[in-house]
């Protein structure tokens, strides 16, 4: 990002502790920490102090908790702003915007708890505008599909980018290589043209002759949880009501799996997203959650706070 001059935070990278340490001490808190490696979404810490930086970075490099995916760590300036999910179709030459999302990562209302998967999303963002798609485009999406052109690596498919939307602009904190999920929930339904005909023109490097067109309608996707999870928990519950939802509501079923007599079972820690669309984001919250009452299987749990964007 920095040779192309893609808007990112400031960062340095180490791979010796002592050298990590002596630049964290030189720094202003909050600074965030990361491993430079996978590591299952553990990896980074956003520490509010210097005592916590460091600690972290001893667990990463020293104490090795995300393995060798703390050989290297970046020591990233901390960007305030509201965090946003960005998408975008490429056949490598061609970048076509998706419909942008946010997501909630931690486990309880009020973003409290442990982190997860992803406990819920909506599209589109409040603060989203002409002028926001713009910026997201020019600065970061185009120039990442032609840098990673330019590197000799092409890139097809679908390019996510994790922004934060800052007071200076739209900045990246993290690239995915795929949709994101529960964002990609939240963001399908509102594609009209079909996803099979934009695969085959991103295979065919047919992007730019293919006219893609999206839904104005807002859309929410709420995720029901097993009990105990990102925890450990139990599976093979049967869930209750999948057919008493309204007709215009989607399940996409996650850990679920059939059972000997046809009935649907829990099988994994993230069970179902539950998806409303609805003429604003309030519209589509007010259906979800009205919906996902009529849903259960025990010890099931969600968020009661998904989409609930008053004041944004
Ligand atoms: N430079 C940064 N400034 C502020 N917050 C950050 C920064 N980098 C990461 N974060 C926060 O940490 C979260 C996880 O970081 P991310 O780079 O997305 O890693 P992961 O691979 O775990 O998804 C982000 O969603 C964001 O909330
Ligand atoms: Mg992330």
């Amino acid at each position: 990002m920095q040779k192309y001059n893609i808007p990112c935070a400031r960062s340095a990278s180490f791979s010796e502790y002592t050298k990590a340490e002596e630049y964290i001490r030189q720094q202003t808190p909050p600074i965030v920490i990361k491993a430079d490696g996978l590591a299952a979404g553990k990896g980074v810490i956003v520490a509010d102090s210097i005592r916590q930086a460091l600690d972290a970075l001893a667990g990463i490099m020293q104490s090795k908790i995300v393995g060798s995916a703390g050989d290297r760590v970046l020591v990233e300036e901390y960007l305030s702003g509201r965090e946003m999910s960005a998408f975008a179709f490429t056949d490598a030459h061609a970048v076509v915007p998706m419909v942008p999302a946010c997501d909630y990562k931690r486990v309880y209302d009020g973003d409290q708890g442990p982190n997860t998967g992803g406990m819920g999303s909506y599209s589109p963002p409040p603060f989203y505008n002409p002028a926001l798609a713009k910026a997201v485009m020019k600065n970061i999406m185009s120039p990442a599909v032609s840098a990673m052109h330019e590197e000799g690596r092409p890139y097809k498919g679908v390019l996510y980018g994790g922004l934060m939307i800052t007071n200076n602009g739209p900045k990246v904190l993290e690239f995915n290589a795929r949709f994101g999920d529960p964002e990609a929930q939240v963001t399908l339904p509102r594609l009209k043209t079909d996803l099979v005909d934009i695969m085959l023109a991103i295979d065919n490097n047919e992007l730019d002759k293919t006219k893609i067109e999206w839904s104005e309608d807002a859309c929410v996707g709420v995720v029901m949880a097993s009990g105990g999870y990102p925890g450990s928990y139990r599976t093979g519950f049967p869930i209750a009501g999948l057919n008493e939802v309204d007709k215009d509501i989607l399940v996409f079923h996650a850990g679920t799996k059939m059972g000997a007599a046809g009935e649907v079972l829990t099988s994994g820690g993230r069970v179902l997203t539950v998806v409303a669309t609805g003429r604003t984001i309030a519209e589509a919250r007010d259906k979800v959650y009205a919906n996902i009452s009529k849903i259960n299987f025990e010890g099931c749990h969600y968020r009661k706070d998904i989409a609930d964007i008053k004041g944004s």
